[in-house]
């Protein structure tokens, strides 16, 4: 980890268990950054309470989604892995953010759109502001890239149009020294939409009330063999990529190449003529041997909560130093009087 590298920053909202869709759009592509990149990977908190929750349980979720980034393979040794709201500068960031974004900019978003119909008139205003709380996270560091699913392309668009229009072109003292570096987001190819197992169409969701819908990272052998085997199928003989008819056929066959780690052409030649009575258990196979070493490193994590904590303290205290850094700066350019030195009285 050397200044040179270039940064990444990333988050998981800490709101029940993570699946599928989280590990293979995001989590596991952050693994192979930290050879690479001066990697930051925050626990976002704050961001689960912008639709309801259960006091209770966000200590419990936040502290099992760190273990989780640990257990995929993050090494607290080469990334800072740290909880959002311990680091109060995503806060404080934010509302300067807040008060440059156009409120339009925010009533366009796609999944403000989504879960605000769920909600009716329920809708808070931090369910609106959240796209700002994820600028304020990625900005904080001067992240470079941003490896995301493809569902948070739209908030990284954003992230970048705050920087670039409302905070550089307003407030950089001169345009060679912009106040916040703008983000690219890192979407791979494969793996950035991960469907639900009951619809092929819809994407795998934590928020979906089926469980059957999403393969947990947590779930035990034979509850992942159960949901596969009733995933929903069509009734073609053959499994294929790439036919828009056939959506279950394509997000299945993806999986059992993501997760057996074989090529989709591989997977392909091997599935070409395959039932589903006959593919279902190989990719159940596949999944309880890709989620096995996982598990066993998370159930080591949560032995030894000691060492859990001891990481994010460390995180939180590496975050607050570069995410300070930041902050001053842009007090300073929108014009904040300067906190006064203690020994000035
Ligand atoms: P969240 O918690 O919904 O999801 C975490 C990550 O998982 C990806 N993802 C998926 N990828 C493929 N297929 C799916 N079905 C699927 N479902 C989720 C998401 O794209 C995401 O990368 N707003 C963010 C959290 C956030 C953040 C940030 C991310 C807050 N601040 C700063 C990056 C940088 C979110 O709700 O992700």
């Amino acid at each position: 980890m050397t200044q040179q590298q270039p940064r990444v920053l990333s988050g998981v909202q800490p709101t029940g268990a993570l699946h599928l869709g989280n590990w293979l759009g995001a989590i596991r592509n952050w693994v192979d950054l930290q050879d690479s990149h001066d990697t930051f990977f925050c626990v976002v908190d704050l961001h689960a309470i912008t639709v309801p929750h259960d006091p209770d349980r966000l200590a419990e979720d936040t502290l099992s989604t760190a273990a989780l980034y640990l257990a995929c393979g993050i090494d607290p040794a080469r990334s800072t892995v740290f909880v959002q709201s311990q680091v109060p500068a995503h806060s404080e960031l934010c509302w300067l953010l807040n008060c440059v974004t156009p409120l339009n900019w925010l009533e366009r978003m796609i999944q403000f759109k989504e879960k605000a119909l769920k909600q009716g008139d329920a809708v808070s205003t931090g369910l609106l502001d959240y796209p700002v709380l994820m600028a304020a996270d990625i900005l904080l560091y001067d992240a470079d890239r941003v490896p995301v699913g493809d569902d948070q392309k739209q908030h990284l668009e954003l992230a970048r149009d705050i920087a670039q229009q409302r905070i550089n072109a307003r407030f950089a003292p001169n345009p060679d020294q912009p106040l916040l570096k703008v983000p690219e987001p890192l979407i791979l190819k494969e793996g950035a939409r991960v469907m639900s197992l009951t619809d092929g169409r819809a994407k795998m969701s934590k928020s979906d009330p089926n469980e059957g819908s999403r393969i947990s990272l947590l779930d035990p052998p034979e509850l992942i063999t159960r949901k596969i085997k009733r995933a929903k199928t069509d009734p073609v003989l053959g499994l294929e990529f790439g036919n828009p008819e056939r959506p279950e056929a394509d997000n299945l066959l993806s999986l059992y190449a993501l997760l057996s780690g074989r090529s989709r052409e591989a997977v392909a030649v091997e599935c070409a003529a395959m039932g589903w009575g006959q593919f279902k258990p190989l990719l159940a196979e596949a999944a309880v041997e890709a989620l096995r070493p996982l598990q066993a490193s998370y159930a080591e994590w949560r032995r030894d909560p000691a060492t859990l904590e001891a990481v994010l303290e460390q995180g939180r205290q590496r975050a607050q130093d570069v995410a300070g850094v930041t902050l001053a700066r842009v007090r300073q350019a929108l014009g904040f009087l300067a906190p006064g030195r203690p020994d000035q009285g």
